[in-house]
């Protein structure tokens, strides 16, 4: 069982991020909270630290990934970092709007896929070299085959899962454990505008218990909860033709 002790979690603002940074708060822990709406931020530092926890703050877009590897490093300077929660995201195209505006698509990417990877890449080197850490990429369940609805959403989830899937290999000579965070629909703004059905959804602090587990025992898939992860399962499952006559094309 890993115990963490200087955690960097992106999305920290809101929903899983914020339920996660309250969850890992405790005495002897260093808090890496980045998002972009600094009264949110605040709000959650705060009551980390009123848990004793050491909260550093960082009000950056994902997306830019000079200030963010430039931020990252320096806290990592100071409290070498033994995991890294690539979080954040967005979901824009719910209505499918997208596919009038491709704008809409490219921004999913820029912050879904992109953002993963600037959360990522300045601190690789370092988790390499001191030869531990892990890392997790918040994938979605929605990510392993289309749907309906949020096609930008869908595909940006089902490319991080795969890099961080394929990633776990190669890191792992390397001391380095990778977890990919699969949740079903969680309680949060992202599923509050949901115009599809939600169901057996789940409230954040229940997702934030469950990673945590997962990621102290270093899972390759942390996906949750089981009723939707029987539903993609027999999505995978049947032919693919089958598949999208269930889901009405
Ligand atoms: N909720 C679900 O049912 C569900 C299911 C599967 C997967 N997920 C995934 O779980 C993660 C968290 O989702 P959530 O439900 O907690 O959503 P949420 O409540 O909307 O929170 C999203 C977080 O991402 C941050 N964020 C968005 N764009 C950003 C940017 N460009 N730069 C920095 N931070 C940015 C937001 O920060 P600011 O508001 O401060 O910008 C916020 O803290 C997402 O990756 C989502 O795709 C969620």
């Amino acid at each position: 069982m890993k115990r963490f002790t200087s955690i960097v979690i992106t999305g920290a603002s809101s929903g899983i991020g914020d339920a996660l940074a309250r969850c890992y708060a405790e005495p002897g822990v260093a808090l890496a909270l980045i998002g972009r709406d600094q009264p949110r931020l605040q709000a959650v530092a705060e009551a980390c630290r009123a848990k004793n926890a050491i909260v550093h703050i960082g009000q950056i877009d994902v997306t830019d990934r000079t200030a963010l590897a430039a931020w990252l490093t320096r806290f990592d300077d100071a409290h070498p970092v033994d995991l890294v929660v690539a979080n954040a995201g967005i979901s824009i195209d719910k209505d499918n709007s997208s596919l009038d505006d491709f704008s809409r698509i490219h921004k999913t990417m820029d912050v879904n896929v992109g953002g993963v990877l600037n959360t990522i890449e300045p601190l690789l080197p370092r988790l390499m070299q001191r030869g531990q850490g892990q890392i997790a990429v918040v994938s979605s369940l929605a990510g392993f085959f289309g749907l309906p609805y949020s096609a930008s959403y869908n595909a940006s989830k089902a490319a991080v899962r795969v890099w961080g899937e394929s990633i776990r290999y190669v890191l792992k000579k390397h001391g380095i454990g990778v977890s990919v965070i699969c949740p079903g629909f969680v309680v949060s703004p992202m599923t509050a505008t949901a115009p599809f059905p939600t169901p057996f959804l789940m409230s954040a602090e229940r997702a934030a218990a469950i990673i945590r587990r997962g990621l102290a025992r270093n899972h390759a898939r942390i996906a949750f909860p089981i009723g939707i992860q029987a539903a993609v399962w027999l999505g995978q499952t049947l032919p693919g033709r089958w598949t999208a006559r269930l889901l009405g094309a």
